[in-house]
């Protein structure tokens, strides 16, 4: 499944590429990433690497200043170096504004691959799990039920939901974690919010990753890095903050949360650990959930004959009921739209580049020690070989003829990533994703206003996050059903 041929200038190219005997990757040629980035006009770096794939390949290089990127575009080669090939890809590139903000490459998701890091995932993953096992279902079970009390407030109005998602998602987190709810209008929770949202936009920003590949232009004035330099400072304040009133709060009241854990294994972890582990848990946990609300909102709008049918499912599956997430295998057509949402925009759609630890290779291809190599998940979901017109929005493709998720398609789909770097919350997603789309679909049919003229654009904006740009919905009220 290799397609494209090699130009002459990439042949040209190869022979500067350590290589084996075997074929060398094919690519374009002096290609400068941060040029052409803004370039693009109406597509996004994940839809312009797709396209590139046409060209070059499921698997090409790229060379932005002097890094050499191999990115991988088809599930099979990205499971390959994921999963299969795991302990030689699981490390992250040492960048020099990844250093910035994490605090020195103490956080999960760019911390390298070291001993420690290996603890302090292992030690975040089970303090997670424990958590979760005793009381994610109740947790998002309080937020999707304060969501619907919120929506309900808003009386068949046009709103912007984004900042719901947001609040609800990141309730979550906060919950599970320390112990805190916020509302809407707390100053604390707006505070956090921006300054995190404006790390991943800025660290996300050509502006940004031109640092790492071009270490001339640091000597420059760079007034979107000295924002970023700012908000980092702003980040650390807030969580110290909030790290340092929870030590309070667990002294008076024996609370078991995720800090807990985490806290009672720090011979392992140094505070400064502690505090990058709940960073990631907080970026990680809330803009990647209330990015896929928000997409899942705007493909309904656009065929609103799929939310009818989730929702007579609901109805005849619950009989009016709110869901489990054990109902999950009786709701087949629910499954099928989180799927077919969590396909069409993965919502890390890039996931987060890994690094080669040692020599070794993809698809035939040598991939030398210090590769960086950039997962296109977004690709991988669009591969017209795997998924038959793969830009369309088709939950149908989930299902069997008689109804029933299929299995043999959702081997493809792989949002999370894979292997040693597989996304840390995956399970405490799927739960959200499951329970705030049935909660929200079973109470409210989502319209497209009067007022409103187009439909939402379904292109997306991509930093980190694959985002859709702000637009607003009506949620009219279902009749009540009583269980
Ligand atoms: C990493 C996807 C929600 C925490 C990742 C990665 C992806 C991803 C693709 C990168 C994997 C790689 O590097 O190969 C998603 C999606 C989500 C979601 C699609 C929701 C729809 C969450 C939640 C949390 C979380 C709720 C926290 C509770 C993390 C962390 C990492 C990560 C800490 C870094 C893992 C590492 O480097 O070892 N996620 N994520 N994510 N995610 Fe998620």
């Amino acid at each position: 499944n290799h397609k494209g041929s090699k130009s002459n200038d990439s042949r040209f190219l190869d022979q500067f590429l350590p290589c084996s005997s075997s074929l060398s990757l094919p690519g374009p040629t002096s290609y400068f990433l941060i040029g052409n980035m803004m370039e693009l006009k109406n597509d996004h770096l994940p839809i312009h690497l797709t396209n590139l794939a046409q060209r070059y390949g499921s698997i090409y290089r790229l060379k932005c200043g002097t890094t050499t990127m191999v990115v991988l575009n088809t599930s099979e080669v990205i499971r390959e170096a994921l999963v299969k090939k795991w302990s030689d890809f699981a490390g992250r590139p040492i960048s020099y504004t990844g250093n910035i903000v994490s605090g020195g490459g103490c956080n999960i998701s760019l911390g390298d691959y070291t001993e420690k890091w290996r603890a302090q995932r292992r030690l975040v993953h089970s303090s997670l799990q424990r958590c979760c096992k005793k009381s994610l279902h109740d947790v998002i079970e309080r937020q999707a039920l304060h969501l619907l009390k919120v929506l309900m407030g808003y009386k068949g109005h046009a709103v912007d939901l984004s900042e719901d998602f947001t609040v609800a998602a990141s309730n979550v987190i906060t919950t599970l974690a320390f112990g805190i709810e916020y509302d809407k209008s707390s100053s604390e929770l707006q505070e956090l919010h921006r300054c995190l949202n404006e790390i991943v936009a800025l660290w996300g920003s050509s502006w940004i990753s031109a640092l790492d590949s071009f270490p001339l232009l640091r000597k420059l004035p760079n007034p979107v890095f000295a924002r970023l330099l700012k908000e980092v400072v702003r980040r650390d304040k807030i969580i110290t903050r909030l790290l340092n009133n929870y030590k309070v709060k667990v002294e008076a009241c024996n609370t078991l949360k995720v800090l807990n854990y985490m806290s009672s294994c720090s011979q392992l972890l140094t505070d400064i650990h502690v505090h990058m582990a709940t960073v990631d848990l907080l970026i990680g946990g809330t803009e990647t959930s209330a990015a896929w609300l928000d997409w899942m909102v705007a493909f309904l709008l656009h065929r609103p004959e799929v939310q009818e049918r989730v929702y007579e499912e609901l109805c005849t599956v619950l009989e009016g009921r709110y869901p489990k997430y054990s109902d999950r295998h009786r709701l087949p057509v629910l499954c099928s739209l989180i799927s077919e949402v969590l396909r069409l925009r993965p919502v890390a759609p890039l996931a987060v580049p890994h690094r080669a630890i040692r020599d070794s290779s993809i698809a035939g291809y040598f991939i030398p020690k210090n590769t960086v190599i950039i997962p296109n998940l977004f690709g991988a979901h669009h591969d017209p070989e795997v998924w038959p017109d793969p830009y369309s929005f088709k939950p149908e493709r989930f299902l069997k003829e008689g109804g029933g998720s299929r299995g043999s398609s959702t081997r493809d789909l792989i949002p999370f990533g894979g292997g040693a770097r597989l996304c840390l919350g995956e399970s405490v997603a799927k739960m959200e994703l499951f329970l705030f789309s049935a909660y929200l679909l079973r109470d409210f049919q989502l319209l497209l206003p009067e007022s409103e003229t187009s439909l939402p654009d379904l292109r997306g904006v991509a930093s980190v996050v694959l985002k859709i740009k702000s637009y607003k919905v009506v949620a009219r009220p279902r009749p009540v059903t009583n269980p």
